[in-house]
Parts: C-alpha cells; sequence; structure tokens
C-alpha cells in the first residue's frame, strides 16, 4: 500500500532524472537504493513519467540481476556462477550452501537472515570459487567461511 510520504520521495527521484538522457536505469537504482528493492507500486509512476509501459519497466528489472522485486535478507550471498568458477567448486558451493540454508539459488530465507543469489563473475576468477558476502569479495569460498561470516 502507497502512504504519502514514499510517494512523495518517488515524485522527488522522478523530479531528480528529469531531462536525463536514459532515465530508466538511474531512477530504478536510485528506487532500489531508497527502498532496497523495486516495489511494485513505483512501477506504473516510473513507467507514466517515462511515457513507457508497465511491462517494459517490469522487463528491465527483471532483466538486470541487480534489481531486486522483493526486499533482500539482512545478509546477501553471491555465489559466482561463471565459467572458471564453475570449474573450480562453484557447482558444490552452491549446492552445500543450499543445503545448509535450505535456501534455493535466488531464494531468501523465511526469516529474512540470508538471500543466496547468483552473480556472473566477480574477477576473481584465479582464486575461485568466488563470492561477494554483503558486498565484500571472498576469495576461494567455503560454505564455512560464507556462513561464519553471515553468522547464520
Ligand atoms: S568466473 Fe567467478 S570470479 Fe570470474
Amino acid at each position: 500500500m502507497l502512504d504519502d510520504p514514499a510517494a512523495a520521495r518517488l515524485a522527488e527521484i522522478l523530479a531528480a532524472h528529469e531531462g536525463l538522457e536514459g532515465p530508466l536505469l538511474p531512477i530504478l537504482h536510485a528506487v532500489q537504493a531508497e527502498w532496497g528493492h523495486i516495489p511494485d507500486w513505483t512501477v506504473p509512476a516510473i513507467a507514466r513519467a517515462l511515457n513507457l509501459g508497465r511491462a517494459e519497466v517490469h522487463g528491465v528489472v527483471s532483466f538486470y540481476h541487480d534489481f531486486r522485486d522483493a526486499p533482500a535478507g539482512r545478509h546477501v550471498v553471491r555465489l559466482c556462477a561463471a565459467e572458471a568458477c564453475q570449474a573450480q567448486g562453484g557447482r558444490a558451493l552452491a549446492a552445500a550452501l543450499c543445503d545448509r540454508l535450505g535456501l534455493g539459488m535466488g531464494e531468501t530465507a523465511a526469516d529474512g537472515s540470508v538471500t543466496l543469489e547468483p552473480v556472473y563473475c566477480l574477477g576473481l576468477c584465479a582464486a575461485g570459487p568466488a563470492a561477494l558476502v554483503d558486498g565484500q569479495p571472498l576469495a576461494r569460498a567455503t560454505p564455512d567461511a560464507i556462513l561464519e561470516t553471515v553468522r547464520c
């Protein structure tokens, strides 16, 4: 449900990007920075402001892995799913973490403690499998090292 302060904040974000060439991605980044995800209620207003269809805005949100359509957990674990890390145990790492957290890739724990999601290359290809835990890169990641970091 939309409350007035939230609508006012969205209007500020839209106004701040008025006249910018290619404003959709900067607006979505600003919205996600404000609310931690792209709330459904923002999509019609963004679409209207940019003279786009809602489906176009939804399409961009779902295309880019960095945008969320739901709030993330308190900790965000991103596991590299790109080729070099897959060759260095990335699949086993993902399977072990999914098992220990009781989550599928792309899911958030019901208690909101952690979100587990894939990412495609973190620039640590020679030291895989790589992970990003709450924004901090982790080379040669293991389930224990990741779980210790998020203190699950
Ligand atoms: S392939 Fe995993 S960090 Fe590059």
